[in-house]
This record gives structure tokens, C-alpha cells and sequence, in this order.
């Protein structure tokens, strides 16, 4: 298939997910608004429809919560209640006070929003320098609140790691790196009984987390719901550091430091805030002998479980060395980077790898596009080119598809995913390289 024609796919992909001031990631699956979807979707909105990327991430930012918060669910009243399960209902966030007026969950997603940003500016400057001017407030209230209410508490005085309190606040719901910690919590499969779980109507429950870990999922919101989402002793069931959720905080602050300089705001505390993360991540979540960056559990002990998460620092500045270990365990038999399937968003080699089961193996086109900008920041042009000839590939023999078998490159998830093909669309714009020729997608990765 040729360029034009992926393009003209992707870009009918997101006309058709488009509702009114926002993209849903999903017809089917996924209803509403999602935080860390919107900043890739925006992203490739800016590669066609720039107005289209601002409404995007100003609709999302218009459901921010009055701490800075900025929820992982943004629901739509014209979607019905039921549609999806963790619903309004469920999070009643109207119980609130300075929550919006718009329903919303109460946890977060990873903080990706101001990269997209600067992107959607980049597409399209001819708006001056408004846009920014009216987004760049809430962009770092996000991260304020972040930085002040989850901070892990252990790094010195300039800042370092934040918390996530949730799983799904990873973006990576059942990654096996949360799977101690969520061993910790209460699992009542009872409590499902309560609760109709919508994504079994869409998608094979072989693809999906199990019912024990909704059962544990469903918990922890209760206890934070009841806490009215303020985070304050005993208001978290799960406390886990991520690599890829500080990784990509700190890019938006460094993000932050361009934005302000471009509207005229101090940029200096942007960048002392992403050097402080970077350097938190390099002391505590590196493993040099591993070559890899690891979670932390709530002691802060590192979850020596090899995730694609753990390759996204690089998009920070790095030392040489750190980089040239990320590379050599991307290519090693972990990750297996090669030009067919994006890289698996769990080891390969791992006890708990699973070919299917959403982030336990699956490739994925969001984590594999962070690790493929860290790769082009270091100059590795080489690998970079790898892993966008297999993103690339990807899509075009099984479509834009949620994920994918990390060995064989099938389809999985649900179909006419919103950032898959708006990902799609950034690299087709961004790669000089012609269009690889078409590769089989059965075997192992070579
Ligand atoms: N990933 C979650 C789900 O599967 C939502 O954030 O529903």
C-alpha cells in the first residue's frame, strides 16, 4: 500500500472518531474522552487538521480539576451511562467540590500533553502565539499538581518522581510491573457482580485484564472515591512509581520550557524541573546492571520486571552509556527490535509474557512512537529507522489496529484505533524514508 493511501486511512479513521470537539480512541470500546489519547490523536490531527489537534487538548483541558488535575476520563452526556464500564456513575465525580462540570473519573493519565502541544503549535504557527498562550496555564497546572500532591517523597528539594495511584493511571492497565502491588490489594470478584464490565462486549476476554484484576481495579477507586479523590493518608489501595509516566513528565516540562519561552514566561524552573526528574529516574529506576529502567513499588524497591516503559527515558537527555544499554536491550532478545512488529510492550523472555493479553506482551504504536523520538533525540538513526519501518508495517498489513502480537504481528484489540492511525500519520510525515516493501508477518522477530 502506498503512503498516500495509509494516509488517506488513517486520516478517515479519525474523521470517523471525531464527535464535536473531541476524538474518541474508540467507537466501540472506548466512548468518551480519554487524557493520554488525546495528546497522541492531537498529534496527528496537527499532521492534518491542526484546529482539530487545539480543540482537542483545549476540550480536555476545559474538564481540568481545580487542584490541576487532569482526569483520565472526560465523559460524554450524549453517550449513554452504561456505554462503559467505569462509568459516571461509578466515579461520581459531581460528589466533588472543584471538580468540573463535566463528569469525569478522578485519577490521571501519563502527562504527554505539552510535547503534543508544542507539536500542534509547530504544525500550524500561523496562530501565533495564542493557542499556547491559552493552554500553557493549565499544561502546568497539571504537572504543578503532579509534582505537589503525588511526589514519592524520597528525592531532594528540586523535585524528582511522582506517584501513580492507580494502574490505569499508567496508561499500561496489567503490566506485569504492577502486579505485586495490586497482589496487595483486596480482590472480591463479587464486587463485579455490581458492575456490567462493556469491554467483554467488544473484545475477547483472552485480550483483555482478568476479572480478578477488575475485581482489585474497582477497589482502589472505591477507597479514593470515599477519600473524595484527595490524596491524603490512606486514600491509596496501590502506590507504584513508572518509568514512562516521569519519563514523559519530565519531556513535558522540557516541552514547557519551549512554550514558555515562545510566549514569554520564565522557562528556567521547566528546565530545572525536567533535569531533577531525569536525574531521579537515573538514581532510582536504573538498574546498571540490567541496563534497564525499572518500576518502584510503594517502598520503593524497583519491580525487576523488563517493560517497554522502562525504555521511554530515552527521550531525556541521557549519558551515553545509558543510552547505548537501552539500545543493546531493545535489540537483545527481550524486545527483539526488527523492521516487521512494533516493540512488545513486555519482555519477551519474561515470566509473565503473554502474546495477548493487552499490556503483558502486546505491541503497541504509542510506546514504541515514544521510544522511537528518544531514539532519533540520541542520533540513532539506524534503530530509529527499524522501529518506524515496523510501525509502519504494522498498520498497513492488519490496519490500525488497538495492539498487536508482539511474535507475529496480528491484529488485536479493536479496530480503527484512534491513536494508532494518528501516530501513523506523524510518520509519514516525519520520515524521509520511502515505503518499506511489504514483510510476511508470520515467525518469530528476527
Ligand atoms: N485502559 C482502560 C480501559 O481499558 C481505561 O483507561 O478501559
Amino acid at each position: 500500500m502506498r503512503d498516500t493511501e495509509l494516509r488517506r486511512q488513517a486520516i478517515d479513521v479519525l474523521r470517523g472518531n471525531w464527535e464535536r470537539g473531541h476524538t474518541v480512541p474508540s467507537r466501540r470500546l472506548y466512548p468518551h474522552q480519554w487524557s493520554w489519547d488525546s495528546a497522541f490523536i492531537a498529534i496527528g490531527w496537527a499532521r492534518t487538521s491542526p484546529g482539530r489537534g487545539r480543540h482537542e487538548l483545549e476540550s480536555l483541558l476545559a474538564a481540568q480539576w481545580a487542584d490541576g488535575r487532569l482526569p483520565q476520563i472526560v465523559f460524554n452526556p450524549a453517550v449513554a451511562r452504561d456505554a462503559y464500564f467505569p462509568g459516571p456513575d461509578f466515579w461520581r465525580s459531581r460528589d466533588v467540590p472543584g471538580a468540573p462540570r463535566r463528569e469525569t473519573s478522578g485519577i490521571v493519565q501519563p502527562p504527554v500533553h505539552a510535547v503534543a502541544a508544542l507539536e500542534v503549535h509547530r504544525a500550524s504557527p500561523t496562530l501565533g502565539r495564542l493557542f499556547l498562550r491559552r493552554v500553557y496555564p493549565g499544561l502546568k497546572a497539571q504537572n504543578d499538581y503532579l509534582l505537589r500532591d503525588r511526589a514519592d517523597g524520597s528525592t531532594d528539594a528540586r523535585g524528582g518522581l511522582v506517584t501513580i495511584v492507580h494502574p490505569w493511571e499508567s496508561g499500561q492497565d496489567n503490566s506485569p510491573a504492577w502486579d505485586a502491588e495490586l497482589a496487595r490489594v483486596p480482590a472480591d470478584v463479587q464486587v463485579l457482580s455490581a458492575h456490567r464490565r462493556r469491554d467483554l462486549d467488544h473484545v475477547d476476554a483472552t485480550e483483555r485484564p482478568t476479572a480478578a484484576d477488575y475485581a482489585r481495579y474497582v477497589a482502589i477507586v472505591d477507597n479514593y472515591r470515599e477519600h473524595g479523590y484527595r490524596d491524603e493518608a490512606g486514600a491509596h489501595l496501590f502506590v507504584a512509581v513508572d518509568p514512562l509516566f516521569n519519563a514523559l513528565l519530565a519531556w513535558s516540562e522540557e516541552a514547557l520550557a519551549e512554550i514558555a519561552d515562545i510566549i514569554g514566561k520564565p522557562s528556567e524552573p521547566h528546565r530545572e524541573r525536567a533535569a531533577a526528574i531525569r536525574d531521579a529516574l537515573m538514581a532510582r529506576c536504573y538498574d546498571r546492571a540490567a541496563g534497564h529502567f525499572f518500576a518502584l513499588d510503594r517502598d520503593g524497591e524497583r519491580v525487576p520486571e523488563h517493560c517497554v516503559g522502562g525504555l521511554a527515558p530515552l527521550v531525556l537527555d541521557l549519558p551515553a552509556d545509558v543510552v547505548d544499554a537501552l539500545v543493546a536491550g531493545m535489540t537483545g532478545p527481550r524486545f527483539a527490535l526488527n523492521d516487521r512488529v512494533p516493540l512488545p510492550s513486555y519482555d519477551l523472555t519474561g515470566p509473565a509474557f503473554d502474546t495477548t493479553r493487552y499490556w503483558r506482551g502486546p505491541a503497541w504504536i504509542n510506546t514504541s512512537w515514544v521510544v522511537l523520538r528518544g531514539l532519533e533525540r540520541h542520533g540513532r538513526q539506524a534503530e530509529a529507522a527499524t522501529l518506524r519501518a515496523a510501525m509502519l508495517n504494522a498498520v498497513r498489513q492488519e490496519g490500525f489496529r488497538e495492539y498487536f502480537d508482539p511474535r507475529t504481528g496480528a491484529g488485536r484489540g479493536v479496530a480503527d484505533f484512534s491513536w494508532s492511525a494518528a501516530l501513523t500519520l506523524d510518520l509519514l510525515a516525519t520520515g524521509a524514508a520511502p515505503a518499506p516493501a511489504p514483510r510476511p508477518l508470520t515467525g518469530a522477530p528476527s
